[in-house]
């Protein structure tokens, strides 16, 4: 873990901050994409999971492409210097204006998740006198057998169209004359680590593009989302998940033709290269006996345990006391769930001590906000240190 090492050189930095280790998501890139190559198959960068520039910067050199979520990501990823061509855009409620700006830009594809915004799609794409290319979200209803908050392709879900919606509007869909559907879009959920639900996933995906090849539909790839969880616990086991796993199962069992099969990868690409480091503030024990460490992060850096009760490892990084005990990890937001974690046993931590918040990379500073009026956090890269 890269903050033990740097400890010292980390005390006199203003807390809190991301600290990236640019090495790690190197050898993470580098196996993703060497490993991916060998199957034919390409990589997306979901870039919701961080924006950071550097990050971005070097998650370009190894020739991702990028996956979007909003208008702004789309314009995000251009300004990092991403080729539009290489941007596909799914999201289930776009606004006007940014399906007009993904057009403009002609990026890769939409990915559309309801009947009307293919209407719409086409509406606005007639306007700019082009036809675009699209992909469906499908809604594959599959368990990805993760956190529920996480989940996005149950049948009940938000994202993708359902196949009987599809199925019951084939005529309509074909009948638009400014989009044309060149691909098939699924993405199940987020921090899989069971990896049979990727054999499912290939299973369903060839059923849909089956049917959809049927119905008419000449499709030119299959995008099978994100999803490949990383090492919360021990994250010092795993620095690197599993893609070569995910290529291999999906080798095995999606049987799509020639056509090309693309990923969109998030937390495990920058997942484990990053780290939140705090300062504690304050102890104190509550009427209850509850031994409270109040460090200088909150939710308004790192949202994610207060908003799925997801798990970080924490550690305090510049503790010498050899004696263990169990804090509560508490944070200076003005909100009862704004505790990072409970029952940790760390050496005894006294003010001033810095602590890390592990696999911090994905999801955290991209949800940052300034709620309280607080700051946002800064980055620290290993290789400016
Ligand atoms: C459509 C889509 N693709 C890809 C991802 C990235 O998922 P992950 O970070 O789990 O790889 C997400 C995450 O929410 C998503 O919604």
């Amino acid at each position: 873990m890269l903050s033990r090492q740097v400890a010292e050189k980390l005390t006199k930095l203003e807390t809190p901050f991301y600290l990236y280790d640019v090495a790690l998501l190197r050898q993470t890139l580098e196996s993703a994409m060497s490993m991916a190559s060998k199957y034919g198959y390409k990589v997306h960068y979901a870039i919701k999971a961080n924006y950071d520039p550097r990050l971005l910067q070097i998650i370009r050199e190894y020739g991702l492409g990028i996956d979007c979520a909003s208008g702004n990501e789309v314009r995000c990823a251009i300004e990092a210097g991403f080729d539009p061509k290489s941007i596909v855009y799914a999201g289930v409620g776009k606004r006007d204006k940014e399906i007009r700006y993904a057009i403009e830009q002609n990026i890769y594809a939409i990915n559309c998740e309801s009947i009307e915004e293919l209407h719409l799609v086409d509406e606005l794409a007639r306007e700019a006198g082009r036809v675009v290319d699209v992909a469906l979200r499908v809604n594959p209803d599959i368990d990805p057998k993760t956190n529920h908050c996480i989940d996005t392709g149950q049948a009940d879900s938000k994202f993708g169209i359902s196949y009987e919606e599809i199925l019951s509007s084939v005529e309509d869909i074909k009948s638009l004359r400014n989009i044309e559907v060149v691909g098939m879009h699924i993405h199940i959920g987020s921090q899989i680590r069971e990896l049979h639900v990727f054999e499912n996933m290939c299973n369903k995906a060839n059923v849909i593009v089956e049917n959809l090849t049927k119905l008419g539909f000449e499709l030119e790839f299959v995008d099978v989302g994100g999803g490949l969880g990383i090492n919360y616990d021990m994250p010092e086991n795993e620095p690197i998940p599993n893609f070569a796993s995910v290529f291999a199962i999906t080798k095995q069992h999606l049987k799509v033709g020639e056509r090309e099969v693309h990923f969109e990868f998030g937390r495990s690409l920058v997942g484990q290269c990053g780290e939140l480091i705090t300062r504690v503030l304050f102890n104190k024990t509550t009427a209850t006996g509850r031994r409270l460490a109040i460090v200088d992060a909150s939710m308004t850096e790192l949202i994610r345990p207060a908003l799925y009760g997801s798990y970080h490892n924490i550690e305090n990084i510049t503790s010498e006391e050899s004696q263990r005990l169990k804090y509560t990890i508490v944070g200076t937001a003005c909100e009862s769930t704004d505790v990072f974690d409970e029952n940790v046993s760390l050496p005894i931590t006294k003010r001033g001590d810095l602590l890390t918040i592990k696999s911090a990379g994905a999801y955290g500073m991209s949800m940052a906000s300034r709620y309280n009026q607080h700051d946002l956090p800064g980055a620290v890269y290993s290789d400016e240190l």
